[in-house]
């Protein structure tokens, strides 16, 4: 177990994503809560993490499935009550597993109890944690769109004044130029970390400096300061692990918010491997092949940049991606193989993994009539791009591949009825899949991808090269194999992944010749070649 006092310890750790309307229900109502959590622990444990990121739990209107919230302090009633949640931390804490809450500090829910005050007239209080402008009901104060779509400004007649909304309509901005408001948000983590949490996710947070007038939504001015403050006055604790959802982060940025010396984070999540796959120009509903050399230099620069200076964290999938053996593996004949290749290709990096529930057994994307999906993102997007007067053909193939909603499925617990994870039913499509994709068979079968992951983490806690080991890219523009070394003073590691599913040709360099194999998800290597999505790794040196 990992000594959690220590600073830094997360930079041995590996964590795993629960977003928990998906993950087991116990009470029948078709959605997951936190009991259902609860009765998981003992699987985590078994995988081997030592943390949980648990997408939102907070009382919530459910706009954005949580990210809009009405009450910081209390939980959505389905999810389960406090004491629940004081459960939860209790007995993950009892088998070496941290949680780290989500908080949502760039917006509310409009239902959120300073939103309706602020809504009873101008100098009602409250009325300034938003971010308001004056102006007639046809003239937006500008042009800014919402990531969901639509104006960013929506009009209260009652005030006569706009409110901004970077996300829904249902989720106003917070204004942090407020240190009224900032207070109540470090009040309002204390509580949290007062009960034992003992992380923080933070959405979005690279929003919290915007300034709309100058159209500035990520990294405006403030931003670093504010990350500073909130660091100082809410994060004070040593092990506290804190990690800021950052699409605009490049290396730069990335660099300023992880250092150490900077007081700000311990990581952030950057996005800069999500759009490899994107079309020039385009947004993530533009498809276009994954290009690996692409792929492989985004990653190098990545491991370069933050090497001796901040820290990474690896993902392929969270709840708001598809999944990755859908994306970039193969997920019928080859699934089981590109899966673990997958896995292997992030886990053999610096940084710290997190891994998104399913992902440990190789779930799939999902596709559904468009009347079935949930997400906003989703629904929006359809109207947007069909009134556009787009073929609707490939608006559903743009949906299949990035809808948010291919990693929102029920979790696949057994071949049972809605695949273990209710007995009523359930909130969202269960995939169809589930007969053959489940954790039950996963656990039963010793080949499984569930196996790989946990073989991989206890590699990390094995072997100091996978945290220190600096990185360095083989064989750049080969177009199918993404192979990487990784090596300390007296220690070195080879990562070789085929991402193909065609038998490609590869030599290993002369000096891993030999090497100590320390995971494969083939029998033997075969010389010279490498089979469809094989991938090993090969160690040398060292102390043990
Ligand atoms: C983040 C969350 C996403 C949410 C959005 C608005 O990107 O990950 O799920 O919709 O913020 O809160």
């Amino acid at each position: 177990m990992l000594d959690k006092t220590k600073r830094g310890w997360w930079k041995s750790a590996v964590f795993y994503q629960i977003y928990p309307k998906s993950f087991q229900d116990t009470d029948g109502d078709g959605i997951g809560d936190i009991p259902g959590i609860i009765s998981r622990l003992d699987y985590l444990e078994k995988l081997g993490i030592d943390g949980i990121w648990l997408s939102p739990v907070y009382d919530s209107p459910q706009a954005d499935n949580g990210y809009d919230i009405s009450d910081y302090e209390a939980i959505w009633p389905p999810f389960g009550s406090m004491a629940d949640m004081e459960r939860l931390i209790a007995e993950a804490k009892k088998r070496g597993i941290s949680i780290i809450m989500d908080l949502v500090l760039n917006h509310s829910s409009d239902e959120h109890l300073w939103f309706k005050q602020a809504l009873r007239g101008r100098n009602a209080p409250c009325h300034d944690y938003y971010i308001w402008r004056d102006g007639g009901p046809d003239t937006p104060p500008n042009d800014l769109r919402a990531t969901f779509g639509g104006p960013a400004w929506e009009y209260v007649p009652a005030l006569g004044q706009w409110y901004f909304h970077q996300f829904a309509v249902k989720q106003p901005d917070l204004n942090w130029a407020n240190p009224e408001l900032r207070r109540a948000l470090y009040h309002m983590i204390r509580f949290w970390v007062d009960k034992g949490v003992e992380g923080f996710r933070l959405d979005v947070i690279d929003n919290i400096g915007k300034e709309p007038d100058n159209r500035i939504t990520a990294r405006g001015p403030k931003l670093h300061e504010y990350i500073r403050e909130l660091s100082r006055e809410a994060f004070r604790e040593e092990g506290l692990v804190t990690v800021g959802e950052a699409w605009s982060a490049d290396v730069e940025e990335a660099g300023s918010y992880s250092d150490p010396d900077g007081r700000e984070l311990s990581m952030v999540f950057q996005f800069e491997h999500n759009f490899v796959d994107c079309a020039p120009g385009g947004d993530k509903w533009d498809l276009a092949p994954l290009d690996l050399p692409k792929l492989k230099r985004c990653v190098e620069r990545w491991q370069k940049g933050l090497y001796g200076r901040g820290w990474n964290s690896l993902f392929w999938d969270n709840h708001d991606l598809p999944r990755i053996v859908s994306r970039w593996g193969d997920d019928s004949r080859y699934r089981v193989e590109s899966a673990k290749m997958l896995a292997a290709a992030l886990h053999g990096l610096q940084g710290t993994p997190y891994i998104y529930q399913g992902e440990e057994i190789g779930m799939t994307n999902i596709r559904l009539p468009i009347g079935e999906y949930e997400d906003i993102e989703t629904r929006n997007l359809y109207r947007e791009r069909m009134a556009q007067g787009r073929a609707e053909a490939d608006v559903m193939a743009s949906i299949y591949a990035r809808s948010r909603d291919n990693a929102r499925t029920p979790m696949q617990w057994d071949g049972g009825p809605n695949a273990g994870f209710t007995a009523g039913t359930p909130w969202f499509a269960v995939n169809p899949n589930y007969t053959d994709i489940n954790a039950e068979a996963a656990l039963d079968d010793p080949e499984s991808i569930f196996y790989f992951y946990q073989r991989l983490i206890a590699l990390r806690k094995t072997h100091p090269v996978f945290r220190d080991g600096d990185f360095t890219l083989l064989d750049p523009e080969n177009e199918q194999v993404f192979a990487y070394t990784r090596e300390t003073g007296d220690e070195r590691l080879l990562v070789v992944c085929n991402f193909t599913g065609e038998t490609v040709s590869w030599r290993i360099p002369p000096d891993f010749e030999g090497g100590q194999p320390l995971i494969a998800n083939y029998p033997a290597q075969a010389k010279g070649t490498l089979r469809p999505y094989e991938c090993f790794m090969l160690r040398r040196g060292g102390r043990r």
